[in-house]
């Protein structure tokens, strides 16, 4: 029977954000090795096209670029209008897209440009953190996550086996916010919902406007990286509770070797790619609404 079913149904098809460099190229990589038809997604065209370019060079015959701002509604509509025409149902959603929240100043950009290799500790006190930045890192990694898992639900509902995987981050653990009330309101999944989440993120947005942040208990520092991230372990397991059809599951890739760092991580980008790639593979009965270290699950808190 199944060389009846048009090619494009056989194979899973996923979507990786932010997959023009770093982990999200790689989780493409090991995605397409597996089988899988990869949609390989970026904001700019050229260094989207580029890194597909880069994958078919390398023998990865099945991956295919469409560009997509996570920032933007239309470019994130366009998608999805994209894959109903082509594929009509989504396997695979990978929310890898992100952004730091902040930028070095400038005597970190003079050391870097040094052949010696400067240590993240070093680079750590030397960035700036601006409301714009703050604002465009809750909207990318926050808020972008969201726009795709809702434009994209519909897709997946239509898969016999869907899977969503959220890149979070060690600093998306709930013991890196300081206020004890925000940690226990965000652990209780009884009363938690995503509007109530969206509050939170949003009275972090304005304190940091009002430079009360430190004040009221949110981090003193990658404050708005670190309330993306726990906002995302928590929109994780609301997610999981609303769909109980859908796998899904954050992951902290680890410390990896990327831009996002200024290439001051630890581990490789293949290392780092194992744990997204995993959940993303995982049988249909797989456990959901979890945060995983790498390949391990581990605690939310
Ligand atoms: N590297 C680590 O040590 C580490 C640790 C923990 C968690 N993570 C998480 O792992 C994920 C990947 O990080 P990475 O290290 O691979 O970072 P990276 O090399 O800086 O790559 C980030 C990717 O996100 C894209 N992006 C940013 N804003 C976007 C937007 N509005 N729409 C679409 N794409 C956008 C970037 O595109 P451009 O090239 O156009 O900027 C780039 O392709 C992130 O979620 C990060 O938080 C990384």
């Amino acid at each position: 029977m199944e060389a009846n079913i048009p090619e494009t149904t056989q194979r899973r098809i996923a979507v990786v954000t932010g997959a023009n460099k770093g982990i999200g190229l790689e989780i493409c990589r090991q995605l397409s090795a597996k089988g899988v038809k990869v949609l390989l997604t970026a904001r700019d065209v050229e260094r989207g096209t580029a890194a597909v370019k880069k994958l078919r060079e390398e023998g990865a015959s099945d991956v295919v670029f469409h560009q997509l701002d996570v920032a933007d509604s239309a470019s994130v509509a366009s998608l999805a209008n994209y894959i109903r025409a082509h594929f009509g149902r989504l396997d695979i959603l990978i929310n890898n897209a992100a952004v730091g929240g902040v930028e070095l100043k400038p005597e970190a950009l003079a050391l870097l440009n040094q052949p010696q290799q400067v240590a993240f500790s070093t680079l750590f006190d030397m960035r700036l953190e601006s409301h714009e930045k703050a604002e465009e890192c809750i909207n990318i990694n926050y808020y972008g996550t969201k726009r795709m898992c809702e434009a994209l639900i519909s897709l997946l509902w239509l898969s016999q086996s869907p899977k969503i995987v959220i890149l979070s981050s060690e600093y998306g653990r709930l013991q890196h916010i300081p206020n004890e009330n925000i940690r226990k309101e965000i652990a209780n999944m009884n009363n938690l919902t995503e509007e109530r989440l969206d509050g939170l993120v949003e009275s972090f947005l304005n304190d940091f406007r009002e430079e009360k942040h430190e004040e009221n208990g949110w981090p003193a520092r990658g404050s708005a990286y670190t309330v993306s991230k726990v906002a995302l372990s928590a929109y994780t397991r609301i997610l999981a509770k609303k769909y109980p059809t859908i796998c899904i599951n954050s992951v902290d890739p680890g410390f990896v070797k990327t831009d996002f760092n200024w290439n001051t991580g630890i581990r490789t980008v293949e290392e780092g790619a194992k744990g997204p790639v995993m959940l993303a593979l995982l049988s249909d009965d797989c456990p959901s609404g979890l945060f995983y270290c790498q390949t391990e699950v581990s605690s939310f808190e």
